[in-house]
């Protein structure tokens, strides 16, 4: 009798033991070829906008047969570059791809079906791709044509790559990181508006693989005519390529010596204005007229302009009321300062102009942080939250007096 419940107790026990072995196994293996796809999805970065990052490897018998990344926008998808390179060996693979395969046909025809055709086994996906044209339309396509779906595999880290490709999908507006070096006081800048420089070599190459991977930068009129910048992206052995520039000018009163108006580069710089004139500028620059707003160009306006224009990644440089009016109308999404052991003084330039808020409680908060050491300087990213305003007691209304 014991001999026979020993088993029954065995027969009930050991089974879903090793089946959870097994699931705990496969996916460590479904998210370590994953992360080769985030890998390759990376190197897309600052590419391919209007599209997102994708990476794709293609796995046959543990091994990887081959990789892709979409390399930029009317290039071949991701899952298409791995499978031209896997040839024959495509057939009966899995395919681990960072965000769902399309299902439409846009400059290129839908990835489900060149999956198909090629005789993938089973298909691995990070993000849900939320285009109104996909959004769950390439999966079912697969999962109908007897392809096995695995979803949400690493699902944090591949919607974090592109979280400004979401943001532009959703909202029609770029994703805005906003990046400043500040001394440990808190200072932009010296008192005479000298940022040249903050921080040191380390945190500045870093600045450099940031430009490099964002559509556009902005900078205000103030930094613009105090620091002269180029904006470009310098790393080293010349790779990198420069984002489109932007600079705030109301009214277009720049001066035309500056760098940013006599660009040397192949990306465009963007004069936006709020003027009812206009000026003459040399090619590579252009005016973008936008709706006058508070300090200047409505920066919402704005936005939406460089969305049209395929600007999916915002970094805005400065300065210090640059800084104030896009976190003022809510619109940054991550802020980057790098701290430098340096003190300014008081008289320094803040990172935020205007007035802050009375209370403590009420001081803009950051969530999400991530803190890192670049060389000596220490680097702080986060998202913004708006503090939370403690709901008010209703005001009792005053009993009618004199009666
Ligand atoms: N350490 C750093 O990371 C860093 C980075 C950048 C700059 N900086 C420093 O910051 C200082 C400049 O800061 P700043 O506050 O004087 O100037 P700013 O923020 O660079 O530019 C402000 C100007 O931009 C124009 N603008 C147009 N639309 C705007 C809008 N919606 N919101 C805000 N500005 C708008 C306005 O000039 P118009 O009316 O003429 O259009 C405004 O006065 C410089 O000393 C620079 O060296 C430091």
């Amino acid at each position: 009798m014991n001999r026979i419940l020993a088993r029954a107790r065995r027969a009930r026990v050991r089974p879903p033991r090793r089946a959870a072995r097994a699931a705990l196994f496969d996916r460590a293996v479904a998210e370590f070829f994953m992360r080769l796809a985030l890998r390759e999805a990376a190197k897309g970065l600052g590419r391919t906008s209007p599209n997102p990052a994708v990476g794709a490897v293609l796995v046959r018998a543990g091994r990887v047969v081959a990789r892709g990344h979409h390399a930029r926008a009317g290039g071949p998808h991701a899952e298409v570059v791995a499978i031209r390179a896997a040839g024959a060996r495509a057939r009966g693979a899995d395919l681990y791809t960072t965000l769902e395969p399309c299902d439409h046909y846009g400059k290129t025809p839908p990835c489900s079906i060149a999956v198909i055709e090629a005789g993938v086994r089973r298909v691995f996906v990070g993000s849900a791709d939320p285009n109104p044209l996909v959004n769950g339309k390439g999966i079912a396509r697969l999962r109908g044509a007897g392809v096995e779906v695995a979803e949400d595999v690493l699902r944090g880290e591949c919607d974090a790559l592109n979280a400004h490709w979401f943001k532009y999908i959703r909202e029609r507006r770029p994703y805005v990181t906003l990046k400043a070096a500040v001394t440990l006081d808190g200072r932009i800048a010296t008192r005479t508006g000298d940022a040249r420089w903050v921080t040191g070599e380390a945190a500045r190459r870093w600045v450099h693989r940031l430009r490099d991977r964002v559509d556009a930068v902005l900078v205000g009129a103030g930094t613009a005519r105090a620091d002269d910048p180029l904006l470009t992206t310098r790393l080293a052995g010349g790779r990198g390529r420069d984002a489109v520039r932007v600079v705030l000018d109301t009214d277009l009163r720049l001066p035309s010596r500056l760098a940013l108006l006599n660009p040397r580069s192949p990306a465009p710089t963007l004069v936006a204005h709020a003027s009812a004139r206009t000026r003459r500028v040399r090619p590579g620059v252009e005016l973008l007229r936008c709706k006058r707003g508070k300090g200047g160009v409505d920066l919402r306006d704005l936005l939406a302009k460089l969305a049209a224009r395929g600007v999916t990644h915002l970094l805005v440089e400065g300065g210090a009321r640059v800084h104030a009016r896009f976190l003022e109308e809510g619109l940054v999404d991550r802020v980057a300062v790098l701290v430098a052991p340096k003190l300014a003084g008081a008289d320094g330039v803040p990172l935020l102009a205007g007035r802050g808020p009375a209370r403590m409680a009420d001081a803009l908060r950051l969530d999400e942080v991530q803190v890192e050491r670049i060389g000596e300087d220490v680097l702080v990213i986060g998202r913004p939250v708006p503090a939370a305003r403690p709901a008010r007691p209703r005001a009792r209304r005053a009993p009618a007096r004199g009666r």
